[in-house]
């Protein structure tokens, strides 16, 4: 049976890493997939991450399985996280979460807790997303289609654009929003877009479904919620899918979460129990290890202030490596104004560069970049960054 089985692709993000680790030159460098790095090119485990471990490693009994929501004091921690502590979906009892492997994971159950539950939706995804978005709906059964969201003669996002795309839909439709730092022209929408946004899921009935992957990597981890806790503040229904492998550094640890917020605490309750059904048809139930770590440090005063430090340690150098490129390409002496790139959220930029140029900086430079010419900007340092501009130079 199996001659008949083709190759397939190599994943146009992860798959950039199969093909770096076979590049032979030495001056080689990989801003495909979306890890942070420190100014030595290491992608270091946090400290509030090591002492978390060592605590655990001295205290835990057991390991015996988790209920197939997860972690309960790290399910209240997400909570508490993505809503702020005083916010009322939580004074209401409206919010329920399942802990997932990843945020990956957590849109996946999403993705299949919409079909078993709420039938054939069509999901909604911005143009250009992350390129996984459209193929984990696929896999659960969905259809999807894209909203217009970036405008590419100014560099921003098309508001006007995104509003009216999405003023069409109704309750037979779901909206997938990056929460912050979208992923991958690391553009956001502004408070007062926000509200818009909100108003229109309101008035029209869609459902919003936000992926939040990069909660602190923009201003901190509560201006980052805004959009968000607005949403929940507005809207009886939402969705989340979030993920702590960039904002903790657990990427191998596959830690999220998807969050549901219904419109009364037993509505909330239900929903819980058919995301649990597709938990326990996917994986049973999820690893321990991610979601303690984050548990233990959300609950110490101590290890919590040390990570948000930590955060803005790696929000600030992602900054300072922006600043360093634009300033390093008009040094360069080309005569293009990349000004924009200081604008963006996060750890990508979507530099403007085209597939073509992409191709040349692999084959002639061995910089790896996704293909759409997303930057992770927070795999450059101050050894790779002149190699970067000279080769930039060489292919614009
Ligand atoms: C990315 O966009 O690079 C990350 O979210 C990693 C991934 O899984 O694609």
């Amino acid at each position: 049976m199996f001659e008949k089985i083709k190759l397939a692709p190599a994943d146009p993000i992860l798959g950039l890493n199969e093909a770096f680790k076979a590049e032979t030159r030495d001056n080689k460098i990989n801003l495909g997939v979306g890890v942070y790095k420190d100014d030595l090119g290491a992608t270091p485990i946090l400290k509030c991450v090591k002492k978390a471990e060592a605590l655990m490693l001295e205290q835990q009994q057991t390991k015996g399985y988790l209920g197939i929501d997860g972690h309960g004091a790290y399910r209240e921690a997400v909570q508490t996280l993505l809503f702020g502590s005083d916010h009322p979906v939580l004074a209401q009892g409206r919010s329920r979460c399942i802990q997932a492997p990843g945020g990956t994971g957590a849109l996946r159950i999403a993705g299949e807790f919409i079909k078993d539950n709420l039938g054939d939706k069509k999901v909604w995804i911005s143009n250009p997303s992350w390129a996984n978005h459209h193929q984990i709906f696929a896999a659960a059964g969905l259809t999807t289609a894209e909203y217009r969201y970036y405008d590419a003669a100014n560099r921003s996002i098309d508001f006007a654009g995104m509003l009216a795309d999405l003023d069409k839909l109704s309750s037979d439709d779901v909206v997938v929003l990056h929460g912050c730092c979208h992923n991958p022209t690391g553009i956001d929408p502004t408070l007062e877009q926000w509200q818009q946004l909100a108003a229109s899921a309101k008035a029209r009935g869609w459902l919003p479904l936000f992926d939040f992957a990069y909660q602190g990597f923009a201003t901190d981890v509560d201006a980052d919620a805004a959009g968000l806790r607005h949403f929940a503040a507005e809207v009886p229904e939402l969705l989340i899918a979030n993920s702590f492998s960039k904002n903790f550094g657990l990427y191998n640890e596959r830690i999220g979460a998807m969050t549901i917020v219904a419109a009364s605490s037993d509505a909330a309750e239900c929903a819980l129990s058919q995301a649990k059904r597709a938990a326990r048809a996917n994986y049973s139930n999820p690893p321990a290890h991610g979601a303690e770590v984050v548990a233990t440090i959300l609950a110490d005063a101590e290890l919590k202030a040390l990570w948000l430090q930590e955060l803005a340690q790696m929000r600030d150098r992602i900054k300072l490596m922006r600043t360093a490129l634009v300033d390093g390409l008009a040094s360069a002496g080309i005569d293009f104004d990349f000004g924009f790139i200081q604008q963006q959220n996060g750890m990508f930029s979507f530099s403007g560069l085209n597939p073509e140029q992409v191709a040349k900086l692999r084959e002639q430079h061995g910089i790896y970049i996704v293909g759409s010419g997303r930057i992770n900007v927070a795999g450059i340092t101050s050894d790779n960054l002149p190699h970067l501009i000279a080769a930039i130079k060489a292919v614009w």
